[in-house]
C-alpha cells in the first residue's frame, strides 16, 4: 500500500502534523510520500492507494493550495479512501458556535472543490506568536487570552493531541 500525505500550512503546525503522520505510516511498513500541496503540480494520484490531506484554517478558509489540489483531483479523490485533517484553534475548544463554524468551512471546501472526504477529523492546532507579523500577533493574543486564560501569550502553545492523532492514523491505515 502506498499513502500520499499532502499538506498546506501557514505557520508550520500542519507541516509538523503531516511529518508525524508520514513517519507513523512508514513505521507501520507502508510506503509514503509527503507532499507540500503548493508544490503538487504534476502528481499522479493513481500511484497511491490512500490519501491523507491536511490544511489549516485562517480567517475561515483553508489554504488555496488545498482547494486547488482538491478541485483538480476531485474525481480521483472521490474514488479512493481519503482522510481530511482540518487544523484550527476552534478545534482546541468546546464552543458550539466555533464548531458550527468548522462545519461551515468544511462545507464551503466541499462545495468549491467537489471533493467529499471519506472521513474528516478536526485537529487542534497551535498558537505560534513567533511566526506572526505584528497585526496577527495582536489579533491572536486577544483570541488566546479569551479562549485560554492560562496560556503564556509570549510563548507558543501546542493544542494538538499527538496521541489521539497517532491512534486515528493507525486505525485509518489498518482499517
Ligand atoms: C491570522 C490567523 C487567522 C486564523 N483564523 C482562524 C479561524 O478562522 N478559525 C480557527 O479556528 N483558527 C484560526 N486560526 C488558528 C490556526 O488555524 C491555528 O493556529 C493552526 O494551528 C495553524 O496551522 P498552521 O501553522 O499549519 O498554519 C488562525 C490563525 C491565524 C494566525
Amino acid at each position: 500500500m502506498k499513502v500520499l500525505v499532502g499538506y498546506a500550512t501557514g505557520e508550520g503546525q500542519t507541516r509538523k502534523i503531516a511529518r508525524r503522520i508520514a513517519d507513523l505510516v512508514a513505521d507501520r511498513g507502508r510506503a509514503v510520500e509527503l507532499l507540500a500541496l503548493d508544490d503538487a503540480e504534476h502528481i499522479a494520484l493513481q500511484r497511491f492507494d490512500r490519501v491523507i490531506l491536511a490544511a489549516s484554517i485562517h480567517a475561515g478558509h483553508y489554504q488555496k493550495a488545498l482547494s486547488d489540489f482538491a478541485g483538480r483531483h476531485s474525481d480521483g479523490l472521490n474514488d479512493m479512501p481519503t482522510l481530511f485533517l482540518s487544523v484550527s484553534l476552534s478545534a482546541a475548544g468546546h464552543e458550539a458556535e466555533d464548531w458550527r463554524g468548522l462545519q461551515h468551512v468544511l462545507e464551503d471546501l466541499e462545495a468549491a472543490t467537489g471533493w467529499a472526504p471519506g472521513r474528516t477529523e478536526q485537529i487542534a492546532g497551535a498558537y505560534r506568536p513567533a511566526e506572526y507579523d505584528l497585526f496577527r500577533r495582536f489579533i491572536m493574543r486577544r483570541i488566546i487570552a479569551d479562549k485560554d486564560p492560562d496560556a503564556d501569550l509570549d510563548n507558543g502553545k501546542e493544542y494538538t493531541d499527538w496521541e489521539a492523532l497517532d491512534r486515528l492514523i493507525e486505525h485509518w491505515i489498518d482499517g
